[in-house]
């Protein structure tokens, strides 16, 4: 009989530490699966980068995760799969998932008067990714898009709650108070770590949706994921970075939890 574990493992990358927050969910939801993670810290980041480059490194990477035998890939990384998601799908033979889709279908799931915002980095806001998947969707949404450049680099210095990010959130986040949002879309890895920042300066009357655990549904539900079992063994996990190990093993822990261990070297040929 065929169990998950003699699948291969689901194949997850992000441009660098950002998307274990989407494999932390995916754990949760997804406790026996076999996973594969790949940071591409070497390159990060990847949301100031042209579209073409940030495309160039998800097709390498993808090819990388089917080459150790993913047998699904999730695009853990908001501006990877703006750039990238559809060349993805149709080059790759297994299924691809990325976290602007499912992002997008739960703000449009809890927004009650349809008017949401989005916030991402430059690439993926510009990309119009956001936009594209709302259009998609049968709902009259109301979307007000914009990029917050500085965000990402508080939350890598460790820095979530200082007065200093709170002015820079003030600042980067007025064209969405200023249109009375009732729902935002944390359209980047990074950002559910600033939840308490954005959430004081949005107010207590805006949700705030993350995509991470509306991705791991979404893989649960397209790969029919069995239900958590306790009786069966935890699923392997393995972590891969193009930079530096015990760096990504110590930051990871910010993002992930305990469970960043096992993490090998990868260096592109
Ligand atoms: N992971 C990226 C994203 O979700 C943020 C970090 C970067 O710029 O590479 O857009």
């Amino acid at each position: 009989m065929s169990t998950t574990s003699d699948r291969g493992p689901i194949g997850v990358f992000d441009s660098g530490l950002g998307g274990l927050t989407v494999l932390r969910s995916m754990i949760d939801v997804l406790p026996q699966e076999p996973l594969i993670y790949f940071g591409d810290t070497a390159r990060f980041p990847y949301g100031p980068k042209p579209p073409d480059e940030v495309l160039k490194y998800a097709i390498e990477i993808g090819d990388m995760l089917i080459d150790r035998g993913a047998r699904a890939i999730v695009v853990a990384c908001n501006s990877a799969a703006a750039a990238a998601l559809d060349v993805l799908k149709e080059r790759l033979s297994v299924p691809v998932l990325g976290v602007i889709e499912p992002g997008m279908v739960a703000a449009a799931r809890v927004t009650r008067s349809g008017r949401v915002g989005v916030i991402g980095t430059v690439g993926t806001i510009a990309s119009g990714a956001y936009e594209r998947a709302a259009a998609a969707l049968d709902t009259d949404l109301e979307l007000t898009c914009t990029p917050c450049p500085g965000f990402v680099e508080f939350v890598e210095a460790g820095d979530v709650d200082s007065e200093q990010v709170h002015v820079l959130a003030e600042r980067l986040l007025a064209p969405l108070t200023s249109v009375s949002v009732d729902t935002l879309v944390l359209g980047c890895t990074h950002y559910p770590l600033l939840a308490r920042t954005i959430g004081d300066v949005m107010g207590p009357n805006v949700t705030l949706v993350s995509s991470a655990d509306e991705t791991a549904a979404a893989v649960s539900a397209l790969l029919g994921s069995p239900s958590p079992d306790a009786s069966r063994p935890p699923g392997d996990h393995k972590f891969l970075t193009s930079g530096d190990v015990e760096t990504f093993r110590r930051l990871g822990e910010r993002f992930l939890g305990p469970e960043v261990h096992a993490v090998e070297q990868w260096t592109w040929s």
